[in-house]
């Protein structure tokens, strides 16, 4: 692994190796909020074990991270959630899961070998490599950002994909790539998938699956990384119908986003213009999200006409039109395309969920309260389970009785160590959304009336409902789906 100057700045040490990540400079922390937020985001993610950096003991490998216990539970409610919308409930898009080793063709047909690729400009002085884009322009020349240089060569394309060998003999025939998108394996398959799914246009293909791409400077935490997942929708149409769907799909993914948690407010639509946007494209908008590290891309929606299905029908030289049955004429479909970011709305997620408030202690003294207020949907563990003392045989007993009658419902976690406040502001750190305590009175120690019977509380407003035990499963399920 080639290592830059500024990632071999990243050392273990946790802050040093954080902020170098995120590129801001200790100056910059002190200076701005927005910084600040990121590094207590990118600080709570570790602590949690919602992300850690891959690698980390040895030294981290940059532009890869590793999701821990929560983060897995947030990334797949992200994707099932996806799927569900995307697949389970139309009728309209199948599935698949494509090899992410890739037949170099596929990706000479698709432009990638050729044209995938970012200008870079190499530091002569701290040796950094640079995107083009992040080199400082000044009326007295161009200046390194890393260390102020002004020795820098001049811009020059570089393939952004990872290729290795396959089989025993390192030869040209043996390069293969690892996919840079999940799209291509889609277009490979339409004609094979048209034919098992019998569908009519216009229909969709829908595959998650991780990505790569070697980044020049990834950066800004898990934002741009070198190893991915992405959500991609291919949906097939008639040419007539491409600027209409592509208006389609940008609503049904925005309201996507605001379903799992994100405000409308925080997202934006740019309109990508003529000159920004793929010479194939008709139309492109990219949805963007307000990060504490600016305004970026969340999720782009593309139309790409018949660009891709051509390209490969002629290097392939098999067919992949579509017969119309009643109009009786064979064409190449056109596509427009919804690609999301799975690590980039997990991000957007907990940058959103991030909050800090006031609440009292044990002691009724006002501290600050971390809360990550996730969409209960979306939240990595729904329910916590707290038996009021752990001592006490019978509330430990029916709260772990509690535990196994919801367990088949959601993700729930039981906890009975320490004061019952110190655990429930653990849970709010994670977004666990419901508290359910058992104490005396579901006993009915105190008053037969409220036996069987436990206080259930809200992470949000901290409020407490004293519901019956029996009641729990539904009431929950309503709430987190
Ligand atoms: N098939 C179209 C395509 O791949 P893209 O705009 O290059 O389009 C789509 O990527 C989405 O994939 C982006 O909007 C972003 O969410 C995610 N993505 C792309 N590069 C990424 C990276 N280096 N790290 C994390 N996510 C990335």
């Amino acid at each position: 692994m080639v290592r830059t100057a500024a990632d071999t700045a990243a050392t273990t040490d946790f802050f040093a190796l954080h902020l170098c990540n995120l590129h801001l400079s200790v100056t910059e922390m002190n200076k701005s909020p927005d910084a600040q937020r990121m590094e207590k985001i990118v600080s709570l993610c570790k602590r949690r074990g919602f992300i850690f950096q891959s690698s980390e003991i040895y030294g981290g490998l940059s532009g890869c991270w590793d999701y821990g216990p929560l983060g897995v539970e947030l990334k797949r409610n992200v994707k099932n959630y996806w799927w569900r919308v995307i697949v389970h409930e139309r009728d309209d898009v199948v599935g698949m899961d494509g090899a992410i080793l890739t037949h170099p063709e596929v990706l000479k047909a698709s432009g990638h070998v050729e044209g995938f690729s970012d200008p870079m400009v190499d530091c002569r002085t701290c040796k950094a490599r640079l995107r083009a884009d992040q080199v400082i322009e000044k009326k007295s020349g161009r200046q390194c950002p890393n260390c102020g240089g002004r020795d820098l060569t001049e811009a020059r394309p570089f393939n952004l994909m990872f290729q290795t060998q396959m089989g025993a003999a390192a030869n040209e025939s043996s390069i293969v790539y690892l996919r840079p998108e999940t799209a291509q394996s889609i277009f490979v398959q339409f004609k094979n998938i048209l034919e098992v799914s019998r569908k009519k246009l216009p229909f969709g293909i829908a595959q998650i699956g991780k990505a790569f791409r070697n980044e020049i400077n990834p950066r800004n935490f898990t934002f741009r990384s070198r190893e991915f997942e992405q959500m991609e929708l291919e949906y097939f149409c008639r040419a007539e119908e491409g600027m209409k769907l592509l208006d389609y799909w940008l609503g049904e993914r925005l309201k996507f986003y605001e379903n799992i948690g994100i405000g409308r407010d925080g997202l934006h639509v740019k309109t990508v213009s003529d000159e920004e946007r793929a010479f194939y494209s008709k139309g492109t908008y990219d949805i963007e999200f307000d990060f504490p590290f600016g305004r970026q891309e969340l999720e782009g929606v593309a139309y790409r006409t018949d660009y891709d299905l051509l390209q490969h029908q002629k290097a392939s030289g098999k067919s992949l039109d579509y017969f119309d049955e009643e109009t009786k004429q064979r064409f190449v479909p056109h596509v427009v395309e919804p690609s999301a970011g799975v690590d980039r709305a997990v991000l957007a997620l907990i940058c959103e969920a991030y909050s800090e408030d006031e609440a009292p202690d044990e002691k009724g003294k006002m501290e600050t309260r971390i809360v990550l207020r996730f969409h209960p949907r979306m939240a990595p563990i729904k329910c916590a389970v707290f038996p009021l003392l752990k001592n006490k045989e019978h509330l430990v007993a029916k709260a772990k009785e509690i535990v196994d009658l919801l367990r088949p419902h959601m993700n729930v976690f039981y906890d009975e160590s320490g004061a019952i406040g110190r655990r429930y502001r653990r849970q709010d750190e994670i977004g666990t959304p419901f508290g359910v305590t058992v104490d005396f009175e579901t006993l009915g120690e105190k008053d037969a009336a409220l036996r069987d019977t436990v206080t259930l509380r809200d992470r949000d407003s901290m409020k407490q409902e004293r519901i019956l035990v029996k009641d729990l499963p539904g009431i929950l399920v309503s709430r987190i789906t």
